[in-house]
């Protein structure tokens, strides 16, 4: 299925203050608005979602790092759906590995996926493991890993849902150590497989496959034409406003 890439810039608790989140984010905003082929998401901080509430755009859009299962009221520092929907907030990366660290279960990823659903806004879940035996092990648990953060998903929502795939083991380092094109390919297949044989074909092929680990300008092009994904989940290069740039425009002409 031909469709627009999806770059996605995680900034995690960057940047420092809101002025430079305010610079970075109308630098990559201007950038990305004048892309064709290409959808940008930005994801800042919970802080500062307000300074830039209803930015989204044609092909530019603003997402929140994560989100809370409920709006229930009584559940001190955590943030709804509606909460997020209502600031224009798009996407939402869900069950990241730095969340799942912290005691983030499939259980609680797949809840929270399904409320960003319900409440309208596109999901990214993501997904990867920690570290690959050599026999192998690994692909079984990165399929579990999959349907278990899906589990309360009805195929209706799939439309609206992206699935990032991001092993562990290449998360924050440089290009030159990130996954290669090649086994990302392989990756992106098997997820592709994996959720063919639990929705079957036609809504297997809703969802775009991301990759995100070590993506850089240096190797973001090669990982969306050889690594065969429909877009990317970019942490410290989407910090970088010459970086992340470069990644949109090559993107763009692939
Ligand atoms: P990185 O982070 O690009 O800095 O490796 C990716 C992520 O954690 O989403």
């Amino acid at each position: 299925m031909r469709r627009r890439k999806l770059i996605i810039g995680n900034w995690k608790m960057n940047p420092a203050s809101l002025a430079e989140a305010r610079a970075l984010f109308g630098k990559v905003k201007r950038a990305a608005e004048k892309l064709e082929r290409i959808e940008t998401v930005l994801c800042p901080p919970f802080p500062y979602l307000g300074a830039f509430a209803h930015s989204g755009t044609a092909r530019f859009f603003l997402g929140a790092q994560d989100v809370f299962w409920e709006n229930s009221r009584r559940a001190t520092g955590e943030v709804p759906p509606e909460m997020l929907a209502d600031l224009g907030v798009s996407h939402v990366i869900v069950g990241h590995s730095e969340r799942r660290a912290l005691g983030e279960t499939n259980e609680v990823v797949a809840k929270k996926t399904l409320a960003a659903l319900k409440e309208g806004l596109r999901a990214i879940a993501c997904v990867g493991e920690k570290e690959r035996d050599s026999d192998g092990r690994f692909y079984a648990a990165l399929k579990n890993q999959l349907a278990q953060s899906l589990s309360c998903v009805p195929r209706r929502y799939f439309l609206d849902l992206a699935i990032a795939y991001e092993p562990l083991f290449a998360i924050g380092k440089s290009a030159r150590e990130a996954m290669t094109p090649r086994d990302i390919c392989e990756i992106s297949i098997f997820i592709r497989k994996a959720l063919t044989d639990m929705y079957g074909a036609e809504t297997a092929l809703l969802p775009p496959i991301l990759y995100g680990g070590s993506v850089e300008a240096a190797n973001a092009s090669a990982i969306l034409k050889e690594g065969r994904v429909d877009g990317l989940l970019i942490g410290h290069a989407s910090l970088v406003p010459e970086e992340i740039t470069t990644i949109l425009k090559n993107a763009d002409e692939l």
